[in-house]
């Protein structure tokens, strides 16, 4: 028997947090834009990270240490001459424990002194220090952002290997508008997770991954669809980045674009296909997870098609082609989708050999809790030669994950 919703509201699928067990030291800086990195903070304790915060003096001018350290229930750093602090005993301690360093708003000030190697702060001796990954998100006045010192800054710690992520152009804390502000808390959490994941088991592998509901239109203001919202395609998408892989993203949705992932724009079935295909070719997985039209209007209307005085107005529909068949390449393993509404099994099986998929992943999205706009989904993994596995609920990041894991073996030797 199906599980009631408000029985599902209580099940709390078990997740898996992207950053559990990783330590991220996050710097803030003197940028009138510290406030938002209170919020950074909280993303990304909420994603699982022991999060060591260092402030510059300057920083402290604009936010509370007590606003971060309630926020990470760790120390705050703010001087190498703070006492009772762990870099007052082992200046490099933090630097040594650090998966990412990301320092975020990053003043030009403190790009300056990273370009140049100095360590007179907390923070500036920490990043010389380790040996992990830094992401350096400048915000500034467009000004200092263009100006000669701080572009020629920017170009010596991207050539150090330092990730640059902004900024980007919009509105900045002087009413002007220009290229200076921090770009989004959502953004600089998925380039950290990514940073992590670099060295995973999808390392070296290229994924792409086709999510959201296709639309085909009637005419220039119509168009038939599903109710796909892509969040399910954007988990996979991210879960494998975050193992280390190559992604490309083929999308329907209107989700906000994930950090770290290349990302192309397909609104039809044509689109995709013509996204798709191509690309299959140097492809290791494709994991179809778009909602993609079995049918499509017959004609489309160049013009807008006028209501008649008819009560009844009839659309022709024509079957459209799968083009999962089609996309090959050497070292490509498929996996298709198949949203049900009965028979989930038998229809999922069904569909494996024509796709030439490796498995289906079906899920039923009649139940409650699984399936279209939900967070989780309840899916079960359905192979050509009749096996089955039944998955629990789960948050669609860790389906995402299991897909991956049934997938990593059937990958070939690189
Ligand atoms: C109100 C105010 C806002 C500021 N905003 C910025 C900013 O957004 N970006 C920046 O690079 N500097 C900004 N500054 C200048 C820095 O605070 C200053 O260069 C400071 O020395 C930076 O020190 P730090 O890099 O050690 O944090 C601002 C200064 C003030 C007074």
């Amino acid at each position: 028997m199906s599980p009631s919703t408000s029985e599902i509201e209580s099940i709390q699928p078990v997740s898996r947090l992207p950053l559990d067990g990783k330590t991220v030291v996050l710097g803030v800086t003197g940028s009138i834009a510290a406030y938002k990195a209170a919020d950074l903070a909280s993303k990304l304790v909420q994603a699982g990270a022991s999060v060591d915060v260092i402030m510059t003096t300057a920083a402290t001018e604009f936010v509370g240490v007590s606003t971060f350290e309630a926020l990470t229930h760790r120390p705050v750093t703010t001087g190498l001459w703070q006492a009772h602090t762990e870099l007052s005993i082992d200046h490099v301690a933090l630097a040594l424990r650090a998966d990412c360093v990301l320092i975020a708003p990053a003043t030009a000030n403190t790009v300056a002194k990273l370009a140049l190697g100095i360590a007179d702060d907390p923070l500036t001796a920490t990043v010389l220090a380790t040996g992990a990954p830094v992401i350096v998100a400048p915000a500034m006045d467009a000004d200092m952002f263009a100006s000669a010192a701080t572009q020629r800054n920017i170009e010596v710690l991207t050539g150090d290997g330092v990730l640059v992520a902004g900024p980007v152009s919009g509105r900045l804390a002087s009413g002007l508008i220009g290229k200076g502000r921090l770009v989004d808390n959502e953004v600089l959490v998925g380039l950290v997770r990514q940073a992590v994941g670099r060295h995973g088991d999808y390392e070296g592998r290229r994924v792409i991954v086709s999510a959201g509901g296709t639309r085909q239109p009637i005419d220039p203001i119509r168009f038939i669809s599903n109710r796909s919202t892509g969040k399910m395609g954007y988990a996979i998408a991210e879960a494998a980045r975050d193992r280390g892989a190559d992604v490309l993203l083929v999308t329907a949705a209107g989700l906000s674009d994930p950090a770290g992932i290349e990302v192309v724009k397909a609104s039809t079935v044509d689109e995709m296909r013509d996204a798709i295909v191509p690309s299959s070719s140097d492809a290791d997985l494709l994991v179809m997870a778009a909602a993609i039209s079995d049918f499509t209007p017959a004609r489309v209307s160049d013009q807008k098609i006028k209501k008649q005085d008819s009560k009844k107005m009839s659309l022709e529909l024509t079957r459209v082609e799968d083009f999962m068949p089609l996309a090959h390449g050497r070292r490509l393993v498929k996996v298709a989708f198949a949203a049900e509404t009965s028979n989930v099994e038998a229809n999922a099986r069904a569909k494996v050999a024509p796709k030439g998929a490796a498995f289906v992943v079906a899920n039923d999205v009649s139940e409650p809790g699984s399936g279209f706009g939900t967070d989780t989904n309840r899916v079960t993994f359905v192979d050509a030669d009749g096996g089955a596995e039944v998955l629990p609920l789960m948050g669609k990041l860790d389906v995402g994950h299991a897909i991956l894991d049934r997938a990593l073996p059937l990958l070939a030797e690189r």
